[in-house]
């Protein structure tokens, strides 16, 4: 299903996903992975990032998300699905703070210069995330914090946002917050920060087709339109721009 206006769209880009084979808590099969794709391409998506965790808990290498990253590639070309998947990550705050350009770089979405950052969405809000999401941006970094709408410390106190909208990074939210698939505290969270103007990009954060799908077409009745396209001028537009010395 295409939304877009054919003469003025920009592509469609998902900023986070987790469809590669066997990495994290994505799916376990290509087949799975291939029913990913195909949902993101009836959602409108041309292009997508394809963001494995990395943490503690999945300690995501280099050589292993590129392993997945070609084999999915091949087996979406096989397909001829019309979808690129690109490289990315889901770095872990700690991660984030502390490596080096060298390591931060092979996670970059599309090979560009946004990061995508997690932090846990059960605890105290993180006092180190905005201190890093400036000290990404004055190494030449986009940061982009990835749904914070389902975090318990800005359900609860949405202004903690605006410290990482000053220090200039990107406010992510996931489509299925907007649908209530996390509960009606991520939702009237979304919808918050949508009305505060403190939401930047709608992304799937997708698993799967089936229990944690992509949610797009359905989210695009509760944001405005202009939220799900936003991922294109967020790599294309903001991303470049940002000065790296
Ligand atoms: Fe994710």
């Amino acid at each position: 299903m295409d939304h877009r206006d054919p003469e003025t769209a920009a592509t469609v880009i998902d900023l986070h996903s987790h469809v590669l084979v066997g990495i994290d808590d994505g799916p376990t099969e290509v087949a799975a992975a291939l029913a990913l794709l195909r949902a993101l391409v009836d959602d409108g998506v041309e292009r997508v990032c394809a963001t494995p965790h990395v943490t503690p808990e999945y300690p995501t290498s280099v050589d292993r998300r590129d392993q997945a990253l070609e084999a999915l590639r091949e087996a979406a070309r096989s397909e001829v699905l019309p979808i690129t998947v690109e490289q990315g990550g889901e770095l872990d705050l700690a991660y984030a703070a502390s490596w080096s350009d060298e390591e931060l770089d092979a996670f970059t979405l599309a090979g560009g210069r946004a990061l995508l950052i997690e932090f846990p969405w059960g605890g105290a809000w993180p006092l180190a995330l905005a201190p890093t999401c400036r000290a990404l941006r004055l190494r030449g970094y986009l940061p982009i914090v990835a749904h914070p709408e389902r975090s318990r410390a800005v359900q609860a106190a949405p202004e903690r946002i605006d410290e990482l909208v000053v220090c200039g990074a990107v406010i992510q939210l996931t489509a299925g917050s907007l649908t209530g698939r996390f509960g009606s505290s991520a939702r009237s969270s979304a919808e918050t920060l949508i009305r505060t103007r403190r939401a930047h990009v709608v992304a799937s954060d997708a698993h799967d087709a089936v229990s944690r799908p992509p949610d797009l077409t359905a989210a695009r009745g509760h944001a405005p339109g202009w939220l799900f396209e936003a991922g294109a001028d967020v790599l294309a537009g903001v991303a470049p721009r940002i000065p790296r010395w």
